[in-house]
């Protein structure tokens, strides 16, 4: 898929791919004899989360959550709201938060309060992309893919109206 709207491809295929294999790779190393739980926030990290899951190698666990920030749409307020929250407890399990982006941060920020408050043993979090530009909070991912410069980043999961998460590319979006 090719659109006037796809700008400069900021992480190509091949990058992606081998990257989530060295992460992957990592975490297994990370967890040996553990079972850890991945926690895939919707919808952007889903695409991450399948390809990174299949290149662990230790028994693992997927959940789901859905949040929605309040405020407008282009930047998160940090009043989070819990859309879908996860089937099962996860106190005393080892817990990696899998997210497609950290932008500011505050959604990163909100779910990390909320998860710590219900007693994993361990909680991390793996994220593919973060703007180091734009992080407005004290908060560092333990695994992270790429760092990304300030701009509005589609594909791999990565929406603009929820469009463009199918694009096997991480791209800049091209003003208009
Ligand atoms: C995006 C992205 C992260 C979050 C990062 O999700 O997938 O979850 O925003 O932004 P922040 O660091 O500024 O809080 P979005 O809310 O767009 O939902 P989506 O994953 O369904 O696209
Ligand atoms: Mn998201
Ligand atoms: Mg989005």
């Amino acid at each position: 898929m090719r659109d006037a709207s796809i700008g400069e491809i900021l992480v190509q295929p091949d990058d992606l791919h081998h990257r989530v294999q060295q992460l992957g790779r990592q975490i297994s190393e990370d967890y040996a004899g553990r079972e850890p739980l991945l926690i895939c926030v919707l919808k952007g990290a889903v695409f991450f989360l399948a390809d990174l899951m299949r290149a662990i190698e230790v028994p693992c666990e997927v959940d789901f959550m859905a949040v929605a920030s309040y405020g407008s749409a282009t930047q998160s307020s940090g009043v989070v709201r819990i859309l879908k929250d996860l089937d099962a407890s996860i106190e005393d399990r080892d817990v990696i938060i899998v997210e497609d982006i950290v932008d500011s941060g505050l959604t990163l920020q909100y779910l990390l309060r909320n998860l710590t408050a219900r007693g994993p043993a361990s909680l991390a979090v793996c994220a593919l992309l973060t703007k180091p530009e734009r992080l407005q909070v004290d908060l560092s991912p333990k695994y992270v893919g790429f760092e990304i410069p300030d701009r509005f980043a589609i594909g791999y999961g990565l929406d603009h109206g929820e469009r463009y998460r199918n694009l096997p590319y991480v791209a800049a979006l091209k003003a208009e």
